[in-house]
């Protein structure tokens, strides 16, 4: 019946718009001449480098004729950008229910709901809520969200919809970053690690009588530690209300978890999607997203495009491509056009515009914005996103989707003890997701760029839950410090691997946050009022006792965000220049330092950065959580210090006393392996110690991550007498030949820790084991 209403929908709107001919926009990148062009030439793909990749393709189910004919699909009326955001509400799904569903909430202490993406689950029940008066007194409503991207962007929608500043009735916190009002806030949207970190301060969390744990399906690490508080929570709180919302997938576990909680079903409004697959395994998935895109944007009728990928290089190459080739194909056509032409009317290019924007975490808020406005008049968007566009973020319009089928997961490996994001196949359950979005304002198509028997057979059913598969330590740290022991005995819905947690504990043992039975050490409890991995916690804390804390400050809020120099595609050469100006040869940290000290001298001005190839923004965001991490020394009461002198050798050995644990050995130029777990790594070519001219014999880098092969990112050169003097229990120095220091690991006390942990533990075995 929806199809019919559809279908009825569009036979009524007789003025609709031609979809092709409306020229200019001043909006993100549009390429390609918007010229008077008649539909039917639109249909054309005058370019053989984009056309008969649809060959490739197999239709899996009938709704497959739009492709050829048009049809349907061509006649898209927009309904929500005619619709006034009032009216816009009502016409989601979840209006449809609301007051059944205020009722079993009213009713009960916990429930989960499910509904499809889109439904309006995180932008309607927050404010149903409110309209019930949940939000009465000085209690709040709070709803958390994996990603820091969905609850900026959802806060804002909402408070647009109330007609409120946002920050005020509607407000948003993520780490570094709050944006409500102690006074006013009622609705409140955070990310599941904030809300984590507040029951450090406020066990019971009396300050909601609400929480809505969105987007449960994603089971992301802190979203599945939050479930085991909440049951804590409930038991001490009989005014509370938890609601856990989910997609399709896991509803039955989470009520399970909660004793049988009922579960509310929103019911669905989407379309059908067909979905093809390709025929082939395709070898370079964004060289075929890129075309798949031009061959749906050159040849089918309107409707948007969203592509998703792993991550911001790709994405970002993607966009390049999409438009220099559009470009290209712009110019054949005008020629061809120009030259074939008896009539000059006809004389004009036919590629229509493409609306092209990025969507990934990291991007810039205003940028990310764009993705919910409308492509103008006569273009087409193209979204090239991360998943975070799979479930957490709905925009309207996709008519199609390309599912590149990959995406990044942080995995971490208890042996090597080492966190690496990488590239794996994403789960059948995430594809469903993907190909969903093309299906939610009319029946889409999703393109499948992997085969048929690579779904079925190379695809795990569900994604791995996060906790089964990253590094706990922060976890530990945070559960130990709400008194809970025995973190075997926890109630995880999926316990973690005892490998990874023993693992996690025995870093922090390292670090000197537990002692050997395992118990919080007054430093643990100070690590853990930091919102920052405990080992960047602990160089902040070593700092006041080698006085450089003013310094440090500084590098840990550099590190703390993302990576302020640019490097632009076609401007490569001069980038490099500007940056190495600001090299301390020694350290890639005391790098930081120096830009960040430059920046400050030079008033903090963005022309400046604009000079050097700095993201303004970045430096600004770094000076903020500055000023809230000397906040929390200055609450702890940490003397605070500056170098004396220019001496920044106290500072490399600060890091070194921090860091010991990521202490490496020279191999080769540029190749380092790990000082105890002989693990390889390399120094990246962006790495200040390129400008030593020689490989220091030792280093401690931040971390490594795993991109084309394994690489240090961060990197300070010390020296092995500081390794043996910081940490003995771990280092010892020989001397090799006649001047060279070298340091041993002391493995047997290591393991003798490790064997004692695991036998205090019990051997219980946790759930099922991935990466290592
Ligand atoms: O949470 P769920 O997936 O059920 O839906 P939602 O995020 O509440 O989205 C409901 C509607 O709000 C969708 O039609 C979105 O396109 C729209 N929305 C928006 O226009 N801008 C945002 N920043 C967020 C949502
Ligand atoms: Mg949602």
């Amino acid at each position: 019946t929806l199809i019919k209403e559809y279908r009825k929908k569009q036979a009524e709107s007789k003025s609709r718009d031609r979809f092709w001919d409306v020229a200019g926009t001043k909006m993100g990148k549009v390429v390609g001449e918007p010229e008077k062009v008649d539909e039917n030439d639109a249909a054309v793909a005058p370019d053989t480098d984009a056309s008969g990749e649809l060959a490739n393709f197999k239709a899996t189910s009938q709704f497959a004729t739009h492709l050829e004919g048009g049809g349907a699909a061509s006649a898209r009326s927009e309904f929500t950008k005619k619709n006034s955001i009032a009216e816009q509400r009502k016409l989601l799904p979840v209006f449809g229910v609301r007051d059944a569903l205020l009722q079993v909430i009213r009713e009960n202490v916990v429930i989960v709901v499910v509904g499809e993406t889109g439904s309006g689950k995180t932008t309607q029940l927050t404010q149903y809520l409110y309209e019930d008066g949940y939000a009465s007194g000085s209690h709040m409503i709070g709803c958390t969200q994996p990603r820091r991207v969905a609850a900026v962007s959802v806060a804002k929608r909402v408070s647009e919809e109330m007609g409120v500043q946002l920050g005020k009735e509607v407000g948003y916190s993520i780490r570094f970053e709050d944006m409500t009002d102690s006074s006013e806030t009622r609705i409140k949207y955070m990310t599941d690690g904030i809300l984590l970190r507040e029951t450090l301060k406020d066990p019971t969390l009396d300050k909601y009588r609400v929480v809505i744990m969105d987007e449960a399906h994603e089971r992301s690490l802190n979203t599945d530690v939050l479930f085991g508080i909440m049951k804590r929570v409930l038991r001490s709180r009989l005014d509370f209300k938890l609601i856990v919302t989910s997609a399709t997938m896991n509803a039955d576990k989470f009520s399970q978890f909660f004793a049988n909680v009922p579960i509310f079903h929103i019911p669905g409004r989407t379309f059908p999607v067909d979905t093809l697959y390709s025929r082939t395994p395709c070898e370079d998935y964004v060289d075929a997203a890129v075309k798949q895109a031009l061959n749906i944007h050159l040849g089918s009728p309107p409707g948007d495009i969203l592509i998703f990928l792993t991550g911001r290089e790709e994405i970002e190459c993607c966009c390049f491509q999409l438009q220099e080739r559009l470009e290209r194909v712009a110019k054949a056509s005008a020629e061809a056009a120009a030259t074939s032409a008896a009539d000059p009317k006809s004389a004009v290019s036919s590629v229509p515009p493409l609306l092209v924007l990025p969507m990934y975490s990291q991007l810039p808020s205003d940028l990310q914005a764009k993705i919910f406005q409308p492509a103008p008049k006569g273009s087409r968007k193209c979204i090239v996103a991360t998943n975070v566009a799979e479930t957490s973020l709905t925009v309207d319009g996709i008519y199609y989707v390309i599912d590149t089928g990959y995406q990044k997961y942080k995995v971490y490996s208890a042996k090597m003890g080492m966190d690496s994001l990488q590239v794996y196949p994403s789960s059948q359950a995430a594809a469903n997701q993907r190909s969903g979005r093309a299906g939610r304002t009319g029946p889409g198509t999703c393109y499948r760029l992997y085969t048929e028997h690579a779904f079925f057979h190379e695809m795990l059913e569900s994604t791995v839950p996060e906790i089964q598969r990253t590094n706990l330590a922060q976890v530990v740290l945070l559960l130990k410090s709400l008194d809970v022991d025995n973190l075997l005995e926890f109630d995880f819905m999926d316990s973690p691997p005892q490998d990874i947690l023993v693992s996690s504990m025995f870093n922090l043992w390292v670090l000197g946050a537990l002692d050997c039975s395992g118990t919080l050490t007054s430093l643990g409890v100070a690590l853990s009022e930091f919102p920052l991995d405990p080992p960047l916690a602990k160089l902040l804390v070593t700092s006041v006792e080698m006085g450089c804390s003013l310094e440090v400050l500084t590098i840990v809020s550099m590190l703390s965000v993302p990576q302020v120099f640019f490097r632009p595609s076609d401007r490569q050469e001069e980038s490099d220049a500007a940056r190495e100006k600001f090299y301390v040869p020694e350290s890639d940290h005391l790098t930081l330092l120096h830009t960040y000290m430059t920046w400050k001298n030079n008033g903090c001005s963005s022309s400046w950065c604009d000079k050097h190839f700095i993201h303004g923004k970045g430096m600004q965001k770094a000076r903020e959580v500055r000023a809230q991490l000397l906040e929390i020394m200055r609450q702890q009461k940490q003397q605070i210090r500056s170098v004396s002198g220019e001496d920044w050798d106290v500072i490399r050995r600060c890091i070194c006393k921090s860091y010991h644990q990521h202490a490496s050995r020279q191999k080769g130029v540029g190749e380092y392996v790990h000082v105890s777990t002989g693990a390889q790594a390399h120094l990246h070519p962006t790495s200040a110690l390129y400008g030593l001219g020689y490989s220091p014999d030792y280093v401690v880098y931040h971390e490594v991550v795993m991109t084309s092969k394994e690489y240090m990112n961060h990197v300070t050169a010390v020296e092995p007498a500081w390794l043996a003097e910081f940490a003995p229990l771990f280092f010892t120095i020989k001397t090799e030949g006649m001047t060279r220091a070298v340091i041993r690991a002391k493995e047997a006390e290591i393991q003798e820790f490790m064997e004692s942990e695991m036998a205090r533990k019990g051997r219980k075995k946790g759930g099922g084991i991935v990466g290592g």
